[in-house]
């Protein structure tokens, strides 16, 4: 036998796979994912019994330290998540200094980054991960909440200790002085949910940038901060915006879905139907599935109806019934519902993908700890087939054309 190392160096051999889609990165024991059968489970859970019994809380420690927390260390968990809630006071200045129409995900990955200058790193190694980890959980809530706020022009308000983080977060974002939110069992639920499947999946596009950028040895602020970087991408976490500008956009045209599945096939077009498809999945979504019942059910509670729920119902329908789509295994994928429940919730579109990087803020923290923690840890450093032009000699500015 020869080890891979020794048929590199004998060889020059180097494996070339776009986009990654049959490399293995690394060995992982947090998340499962089987697509062929549209299984997803936490640690061993599956994905249904935690979003029918767990709290977001219990989701994120189950993710970061292997296993159920005990009575005792979910308390101990609430009262760190609140203790570390509130964000350094300089730091309001930098939101009041970005442009009115800057894109959330944008602010929030350089406010993340920021965390490391204003908390500086503690000499105690085991100190600084429990640390960094709580106050970063904390902090996200805090910092995407406040954003909003003070996009609005609104006065920031802190969390309160008696509540859940879900409904802490929606405390926080719509509560203010002169109007008092009602906290609704049904919006608190809703979004107890959505962050549950969002919490982790495996080795996605940001959380391999998590992963890659960790493997610098990089604090976790920082690797947290490229993450959510890659998230705001359209095929990847921003793709729930761009679903909701979507159906907005077949809603104005007058709900012809047809035609945007027929733009969706068309070789030559570049638009694809957003929400669809998966690299994994290779049947229905099953983060969707739970997210379709969520949404029905949330506008039902509230007694609302949404134009674009009908419309995506449609949509979904009228893909699932093409040939293109059915050949090529191309399903919803969480992406596609989730924008109407946050519609509902009274979230702004563009603050969509924030929602997603709160939710799965506990799983980078997780893959990034097991990562740093890997006997078998190296740099990430993948390698090219160089194509460009052979050794050429430098040419002097005036004698070029
Ligand atoms: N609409 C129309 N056609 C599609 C779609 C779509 N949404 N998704 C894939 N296809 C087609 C491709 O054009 C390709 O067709 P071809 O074989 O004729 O060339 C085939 O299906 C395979 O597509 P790939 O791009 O090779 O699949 P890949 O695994 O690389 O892409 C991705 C996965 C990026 C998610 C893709 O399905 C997509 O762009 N979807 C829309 C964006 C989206 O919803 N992103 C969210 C993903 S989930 C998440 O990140 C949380």
């Amino acid at each position: 036998a020869i080890d891979i190392k020794t048929l590199r160096a004998r060889t020059g051999l180097i494996t070339l796979d776009p986009g990654y889609a049959n490399t293995g990165s690394c060995t992982s024991s947090i998340t499962f994912m089987d697509g062929e059968r549209g299984i997803l489970r936490y640690r061993g859970i599956p994905i249904q019994e935690l979003a029918q019994q767990a709290s977001f809380k219990e989701t994120a420690f189950l993710l970061i330290h292997g296993s159920l927390p005990t009575r005792d260390e979910l308390t101990q968990f609430s009262e760190q998540l609140t203790d570390y809630s509130p964000v350094h006071e300089n730091m309001r200045l930098f939101f009041q200094n970005f442009p009115p129409n800057a894109h959330p995900m944008g602010i929030l990955s350089s406010m993340v980054n920021s965390l490391r200058s204003f908390y500086p790193e503690i000499a105690n190694e085991d100190e600084e991960i429990k640390v960094t980890v709580t106050r970063l959980i904390s902090k996200i809530r805090t910092l995407a909440a406040m954003s909003y706020k003070i996009s609005m022009g609104y006065q920031v308000i802190y969390p309160r200790p008696d509540l859940s983080y879900c409904a802490n977060f929606l405390h926080m974002m719509f509560d203010s002085t002169v109007r008092p939110y009602e906290l609704k069992e049904e919006v608190v639920h809703a979004l107890r949910v959505i962050w549950i499947l969002h919490a982790d999946h495996e080795q996605n596009c940001s959380t391999s940038a998590v992963r890659l950028v960790g493997s610098a040895r990089v604090n976790l602020y920082a690797a947290i901060s490229s993450g959510i970087t890659a998230l705001w991408g359209p095929l990847h976490g921003g793709a729930n915006q761009a679903v909701i500008e979507m159906l907005e956009a077949i809603r104005k045209g007058g709900g012809d879905c047809r035609s945007f599945v027929e733009r969706a096939k068309n070789p030559n077009d570049s638009f694809r139907l957003m929400g669809f498809g998966h690299r994994v999945y290779k049947t229905y979504d099953p983060r969707a599935v739970i997210m379709k019942e969520v949404c029905h059910k949330l506008l039902g509670a509230l007694g609302r109806s949404d134009a674009l729920l009908d419309i995506a119902r449609e949509l979904e329908a009228t893909a699932l019934e093409d040939e293109y789509f059915i050949s090529r295994n191309l399903y919803p994928n969480i992406d596609f519902y989730t924008g109407i429940a946050f519609r509902a919730m009274g979230i702004p579109t563009n603050m969509f993908p924030v929602m997603f990087a709160i939710g799965r803020l506990p799983g980078w923290i997780a893959q990034w700890l097991e990562s740093i923690r890997d006997p078998h840890w190296k740099l990430s450093r993948p390698r090219q087939i160089y194509t460009g032009p052979k050794e050429t000699a430098y040419t002097p500015i005036d004698q070029r054309v």
